[in-house]
């Protein structure tokens, strides 16, 4: 290649590309502010979104309250039981007869659709304190049969009226829709009369 008074200027070496026309620095100016402005308003607006999923991760005051409870079953009877609240869900607190230990105790649990004894879902030593969720595992209506009155089933245990899931005396599932046992809570006692759940 050569010049306009024929000198010859080299060419460029394969790969060099011209440089780019240098922008109005008023240009370059106004395009950084604009880029700095919009990083700017998406952090801002990042930090508003993220500030409530922070401050929700934290556990509430009453939440923590909840996460455990102790109740006193010092009155409840043999073949009675109680409703309580626990984690805003309720609770059957059960005083099995013998006759319902018992009536527990003879099923075959092979032939049970979630088999467990009566034994693991209580205490040892204590066998006669059912304790289990008021939580239907079919869809999560409170079943019958831990107030007064309230029809218990046939097996004796607790009846869903909204689908008939019938559950025994250990709250096992007998029939109906529901696929699990009523789920035992974690719980211990603090004395012979003290349950805390949770
Ligand atoms: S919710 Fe209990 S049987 Fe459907």
């Amino acid at each position: 290649m050569a010049n306009d008074q024929g000198t010859a200027i080299p060419d460029a070496p394969a790969g060099d590309l011209p440089a780019a026309a240098p922008l109005p620095h008023d240009g370059v100016r106004r395009r950084d502010f604009i880029h700095i402005a919009a990083v700017s308003a998406a952090g801002i607006g990042g930090l508003a979104v993220v500030y409530p999923l922070i401050s929700q991760m934290g556990a509430s005051a009453d939440v923590l309250a909840e996460s455990s409870t102790e109740i006193d079953i010092s009155a409840i009877q043999p073949g009675q039981a109680i409703k309580a609240v626990w984690r805003k869900q309720p609770v059957f607190l059960r005083n099995l007869t013998p006759q319902e230990i018992a009536k527990a105790d003879a099923v075959d649990i092979t032939t049970l659709r979630d088999p467990a004894t009566l034994a693991e879902r209580t205490t040892a030593g204590k066998k006669n304190w059912l304790i289990t969720m008021g939580v239907c595992t079919h869809l999560g209506c409170v079943p019958l049969g831990a107030g007064a009155g309230e029809i218990k089933g046939e097996f004796g245990g607790y009846f869903c009226p909204c689908h008939g899931s019938v559950y025994d005396t250990a709250a096992r599932i007998r029939k109906g829709p529901a696929p699990k046992n009523l789920e035992v809570p974690l719980h211990s006692f603090t004395s012979d009369t003290i349950v805390k759940i949770g």
